[in-house]
Formats: C-alpha cells, structure tokens, sequence
C-alpha cells in the first residue's frame, strides 16, 4: 500500500515509517520539523542528536534497501498538503502530525494559539485532501487516552450507548480533557466524526497512552536510526523521563501524590497498532475508536519500577515529591476498555524488569549528554 506517514520525523512517526516500509509498504515521510524547532527554541534539545530526515531516508536504504520518500513542509498550509496527495496519491495515511505536549500548550498564549491553529489546522487539512484527491484512503488518527480524561465510571473504547427515558442512543464517549494539547485532540475527533457522517470517509482513531522506548525491530543497535528522545518537562513522556533522572541521579519529578494512572505502551506496540489499522481498515463511513495502551500503572507505580532497576544496575535513585504544577486529579478511579487491538492480532510487549533495565543501561551510555536544567521547569496550568 501507499502510506503516507505525516509527521514522520517525530518520536513515533519515523520508526512507523521504517516499520511499514519493512513490511513492504511504499511510504512517503512528511515533516516541518515543528518538533525540532520548538525544542531548540525552549532549549528542550532531545538525548542524542539524529539525523534529519533525509539523511535518516538515506541511512534506511543502506541497511534494509528500502526507499522512503521524504517532502518537507507545512501540512497547515493547504498548497503543501495538496501538491503532496496529488503527487503520492496515498491508500492509507498516519497522522502524526501535531504539537503533542500537554505542558507546551499551556506555557503561554502564543504556545496554546500554535498548537490550537497547528492541531487543528493540519487535521482540517488532511480531512479536504482526503476528500478531493484520494477519496478511498483510509486515515489512521493519532488521538490519546487523554481525551476521556479520568470519569469516575469505566472508559469504553470511543462510544457510550446511552439509555435515556426509555430510548437509546450510541454516542462517543463524553471527553474531559485536562490540557489544551489534550483538548485539540477531541476536538479533532469531533471534526473527523462530522466528516465520517457527511462524506463517508473512513477513518480510525486511536486513543493513545504515553509511549517509552526507543529500540524496535527496524533500528536495533544502530543509533543513527533511533527515534527523537526527549526528556525534558515539555516533550518527554513520563517513563523516558524517569529513567533519565535515574541516570542523571535527579530525584525523580512525582508531581503530588503521584495517583495519577494512565495506560501506558511500548514503542514497539504503537509501531504494530499502526500496522494491524492499516491491514483491516474501518469501512467507509465508520469512525472506528481503538484505546491504544497495553498496560495501566499509576506514577508512583513507574517510580518505583524505575527506583528498583536503578537498583539492580547500581544506581541509587530518589524519588522526589513535587507540588503539582498541573490541574489533575492525583488519586481516582481508572478502568479503560482496550481489546480492540488485542482483537486485530496485538500481541503486547509488557513492561518487564527485562525492558526495563534494557532502558536504563541503553540511557546510561548516554548520561554524559543529560542536562539537569531541562529536566524540570515546572509549567503551571495557570488561570
Ligand atoms: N508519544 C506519545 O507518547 C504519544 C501519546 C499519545 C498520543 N501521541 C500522539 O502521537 C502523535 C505523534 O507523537 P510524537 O510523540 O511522535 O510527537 P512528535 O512531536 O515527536 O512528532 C510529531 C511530528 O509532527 C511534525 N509536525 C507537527 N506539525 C506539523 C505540520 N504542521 N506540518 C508538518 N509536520 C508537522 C513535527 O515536526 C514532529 O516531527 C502526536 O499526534 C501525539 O499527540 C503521542
């Protein structure tokens, strides 16, 4: 198939990449470099320098003799997006591509307008193109668990069947989100769903938890293949961040009482969700909800995890206990449906002792690199 991986210089787009076209896919990689630039001007530089996505294209057809083609440029501009779906003509297309911290979009107002017009400015964008030049492509949506916020009863997977004096209806799941990041991303499923009811397209839309790691099949060992590793405050996910303060001997940042429970997933899962979309697409006219996580684990369950393989590896790691610079609840009722994945052939890589300490140590060789400074700055979800 011809796949169109849109934000595929990112954290979870250029190892899509390699890994459909590993499987025979034709992809085309699209990017702004948006991550790029926002890290280098809130000095929020990733672990390890990687190569751009040219040179990474390169480096992909030395080792695997595979193409993937690369066009860079700005999805929320309309010429851009459309000279690229004329050109490419995709069957399916990922997108990734949207400002994806939480603490980013609250750091201040020009912060917020950027990810509010980018996030929802390229979902608008894929939308028309889908519909005037590649009508029958099927769109795999990246959204986050984050949308449904934390409700007190149990979270199902995209829809609610109401019942409401004596009639019944299904209606997407209600979503509270708890950032402005999180909050783009329902009101692009709010968009989707229009399009799905009014043009028929066909979409699925996965509700993703963090993801950590940073090997996967495709770059095994070779680290000029390696994703974008943050560990900063802004873009780093939770995991990955804990096991760099671990190396660098930083009390690890639990903001209060450390409750807060999401579920979580390797990199290598995110890499076989996509996959297993993209092999049984949603039909036209459906808007298919998947919750995309493997595992569920409060942060002080992470903390601990990661207090107690520093340990094994001789590293005497702290944790710390922050007041909390967010507006969350930090003990509540977590229960969230995923067996859809599981369904189309998922077959999930748990977070053992084993990955773990395989994170820790592949961190450690890179500890001379840490900056302590970017580890926290604490950004308030200020009035
Ligand atoms: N990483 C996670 O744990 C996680 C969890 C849940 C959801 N997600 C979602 O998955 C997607 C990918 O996340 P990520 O961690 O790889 O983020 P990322 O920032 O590393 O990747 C996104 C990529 O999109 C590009 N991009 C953004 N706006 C663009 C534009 N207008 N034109 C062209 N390119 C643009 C960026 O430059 C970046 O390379 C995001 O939508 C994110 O919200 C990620």
């Amino acid at each position: 198939m011809r796949v169109l991986v849109l934000g595929g210089d990112g954290y979870l787009g250029w190892p899509t990449a390699m890994h459909l076209s590993a499987r025979g896919h034709e992809v085309m990689a699209v990017d702004n470099y948006l991550r790029r630039n926002l890290a280098r001007e809130t000095d929020c530089e990733i672990l390890f320098e990687t190569p751009n996505l040219h040179q990474r294209a390169r480096l992909w057809h030395q080792h695997a003799g595979r193409e993937i083609a690369v066009r860079l440029g700005d999805l929320a501009e309309w010429p851009f997006i459309a000279s690229v779906f004329e050109e490419f003509r995709p069957e399916a297309i990922v997108h990734y591509a949207e400002q994806p911290s939480a603490p980013y979009s609250m750091l201040d107002r020009s912060a917020a307008e950027l990810t509010l017009k980018n996030n929802l400015g390229v979902t608008f964008n894929v939308i028309q193109a889908m519909s005037e030049l590649a009508a029958d492509a099927h769109l795999v949506k990246l959204g986050t668990m984050g949308e449904y916020g934390t409700p007190n009863i149990d979270i199902e997977e995209g829809w609610l069947t109401v019942e409401h004096k004596g009639r019944s209806q299904k209606f997407l799941y209600p979503r509270a989100a708890g950032s402005l990041y999180h909050t783009t991303k329902v009101l692009d499923t709010d968009l989707l769903w229009f399009y799905v009811r009014v043009w028929g397209l066909r979409v699925t839309d996965l509700m993703q938890g963090p993801v950590y790691g940073l090997e996967t099949e495709e770059n095994a060992g070779i680290e000029a293949l390696y994703p974008c590793f943050a560990y900063d405050e802004l873009f780093g996910t939770v995991l990955n961040r804990f096991i760099v303060q671990a190396v660098a001997g930083y009390p690890l940042t639990v903001y209060g009482k450390g409750g807060q429970t999401r579920g979580y997933l390797n990199l290598k899962d995110t890499l076989q969700c996509i996959r297993l979309s993209i092999d049984s697409p949603a039909a036209p006219g459906e808007l298919r909800i998947f919750n995309q996580f493997v595992e569920t684990f409060s942060v002080n369950d992470l903390a601990e995890k990661v207090r107690a393989s520093g340990a094994r590896l001789g590293l005497d790691v702290r944790i710390g206990r922050l007041a909390n610079p967010r507006k969350e609840m930090e003990e509540h009722y977590y229960n969230p449906a995923h067996t859809g994945l599981l369904e189309l052939g998922l077959e999930p890589h748990p977070l053992t002792d084993e990955v773990l300490d395989g994170m820790v140590a592949l961190v450690q060789r890179y500890s001379n690199r840490i900056v302590p400074d970017r580890i926290f700055r604490g950004v308030a979800w200020r009035k």
